[in-house]
């Protein structure tokens, strides 16, 4: 079974005094047994990196541009976001495909540009309200994947984040059989495209994971950990879900 993984996706969120919350889940957990990165707004994210030097927390950007340098202005590469000593980035998330349009080209793209430099890719899939509710969410989730992820994507470079769009902050979740049907689709889908590789990749739930739903949606087959918005915020609620994800 993979390691499992807690992603925290801090979206818009955080000035400096935030990196306190930083300090404190490395107090509440200085030694936990999964893989932990916390994905803060860029201007955070320098600072993050030498406030968790030796700490077993990693650092992760929430998008990069395709290429590496040129006149985009406020865009980030990822060679600049590995220059900072990030380690991840998330890509091709819900809120980003819906503000900005990205395809799933472009997502394929950054995730190219990701693995160049270095840097594991969270690349973000699921379906909306809509799409669910008319019985498309296995064709949608199926597309995603097929058209965000490039080939040669091995278990250290890829992360696959299933986010159901309507869960992304709204206190909402699937249930624990609608969300073991779409990860075990994504698993066969994985190990179809990639061999036994696709098996060690890692599939992450995303959407209302919070401290309470945690234990229940990490024992489900098929999840290795969490990518969480809101609650990766307080360290007091992401120390929880750290803690489960260890166990
Ligand atoms: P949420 O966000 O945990 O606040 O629902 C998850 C995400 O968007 O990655």
């Amino acid at each position: 079974m993979p390691k499992k993984l807690a992603a925290g996706n801090w979206k818009m969120n955080g000035l400096r005094q935030a990196l306190a919350e930083v300090q404190a889940l490395h107090a509440a957990c200085p030694e936990p047994t999964c893989d932990v990165v916390i994905c803060p707004p860029a201007t955070l994210m320098r600072s993050m990196v030498k406030t968790c030097a030796d700490m077993k927390i990693e650092v992760g950007g929430q998008d990069c541009h395709e290429n590496t340098s040129g006149a985009h202005t406020g865009d980030i590469s990822a060679p600049m976001l590995a220059d900072t000593g990030a380690s991840y980035v998330i890509l091709g998330h819900s809120e980003r495909r819906a503000s900005y349009s990205e395809t799933d080209d472009q997502i394929n793209a950054k995730t190219r540009a990701a693995w160049d430099a270095g840097l594991t890719a969270i690349v973000c899939i699921g379906e909306t309200l809509d799409e669910r509710e008319s019985g498309k969410t296995l064709h949608i989730v199926g597309d995603q994947l097929a058209g965000s992820v490039p080939d040669g994507a091995t278990p250290a470079s890829l992360v696959i984040a299933y986010e159901p769009v309507w869960a992304i902050g709204t206190g909402k979740t699937p249930t624990l059989d609608e969300i073991a049907q779409v990860h075990g689709f994504i698993r066969e889908s994985l190990q179809t495209r990639f061999g036994a590789d696709g098996l060690e990749m890692r599939i992450l739930y995303g959407g209302s994971m919070n401290p309470i739903n945690a234990n229940e949606i990490a024992a489900i087959a098929n999840v290795d950990g969490g990518l969480v918005g809101g609650a990766s915020l307080k360290a007091s609620d992401f120390s929880t879900i750290v803690q489960v994800l260890s166990t």
